[in-house]
């Protein structure tokens, strides 16, 4: 079973020519309201890839909130573990431009009241948090989920620092560009060579690292093993709930017990074809489209 343990909220989608820049105010047509949110993303994208989920988290006694839950329920999730709090649930406006590039900005509402005492793993489950609840009810998720014999895998979006004593406890950590830089200098290693850096983390927090970069693929850094992985051959649309598609899909073939590359290459589909339609959730694939696609993604051993 994984447990994904984290945010939900409506998305408000903006589609724009170009982005503004600090103090300016662009115009566009019209927008579009979609459930979102990283934890409500990547336990959709788990379940589409076939995985059984249970979603955790907080939302207002609101019209957001169960419009937030509408595809989560489609897909099988078990959402009986979300609570309603006082404050409303989360909102993000997410502004795309026309080459696909997003700015995005969250009110957290009700993912700031969610704690950790919401999660009873179990041996064998597995817990998948994100950093868009309040850090400290991240790294007590991590306790109860390790004091209980549970995987646990991270993704570090939005970045945060993240104790010592939090990585020495993950089993996979995953992170984009922008968060392993900023890893990177938090623990003072060098943040102009990533893939060096990610590995420094592997080897000392003995943790398995993967570094996804966008276009140009993702790595993992594993005890034994360095990988790395190509995409699918397409013309991105939306960027939107890329890496949440990648990471669902990715912790759905690790909760199957596929290999390191399997996991990347699941993730790979998923992300690559989350990229071809607008906002975060529709574009995340069922089990059999990532199946159909896998043997496109390249894997190749990374040499030190
Ligand atoms: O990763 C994409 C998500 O980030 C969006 O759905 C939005 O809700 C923000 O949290």
């Amino acid at each position: 079973m994984i447990i994904v343990f984290g945010s939900i909220g409506l998305d408000i989608v903006q589609s724009v020519r170009r982005l503004p820049r600090p103090g300016e105010t662009v115009l566009t047509a019209d927008y579009i309201m979609l459930p979102g949110g990283k934890g409500a993303n990547q336990a959709l994208a788990a379940a589409r890839a076939g995985a059984a989920v249970r979603f955790v988290a907080s939302i207002g006694d609101d019209d957001f909130g169960r419009r937030a839950l509408v595809n989560l329920d489609l897909a099988g999730v078990n959402t009986t573990e979300v609570v309603r709090r006082s404050r409303p649930t989360a909102c993000a406006t997410i502004s795309v431009d026309s080459d696909g590039e997003n700015q995005i900005v969250v009110s957290s509402g009700a993912n700031l009241e969610t704690v950790a005492e919401q999660i009873y793993p179990s041996p064998g489950d597995l817990v998948l948090q994100q950093m868009e609840i309040p850090p400290m009810q991240i790294w007590a998720g991590l306790d109860r989920a390790a004091e209980r014999g549970a995987t646990t895998i991270l993704n570090a979006a939005p970045f945060q620092p993240i104790p010592a004593s939090a990585l020495a406890k993950l089993d996979v950590l995953i992170v984009n560009e922008v968060e392993a830089r900023m890893l990177a200098e938090d623990l003072g290693l060098d943040a102009t060579e990533l893939p060096g850096a990610c590995a420094k983390v592997q080897q000392h927090f003995a943790t398995t690292v993967v570094l996804t970069v966008g276009a140009n693929g993702a790595m993992a850094f594993a005890h034994n093993q360095a990988l790395q992985a190509g995409v699918l051959p397409i013309r991105a649309l939306d960027t939107v709930g890329a890496g949440d598609a990648f990471v669902g899909a990715y912790t759905a073939a690790q909760s199957d017990g596929m290999s390191l590359a399997d996991c990347l290459r699941w993730g790979s589909v998923a992300g690559g074809l989350a990229c071809l339609k607008p906002g975060a959730q529709d574009g995340m694939p069922e089990r059999a489209v990532i199946e159909a696609h896998q043997h496109e993604i390249t894997i190749r051993p990374i040499s030190e």
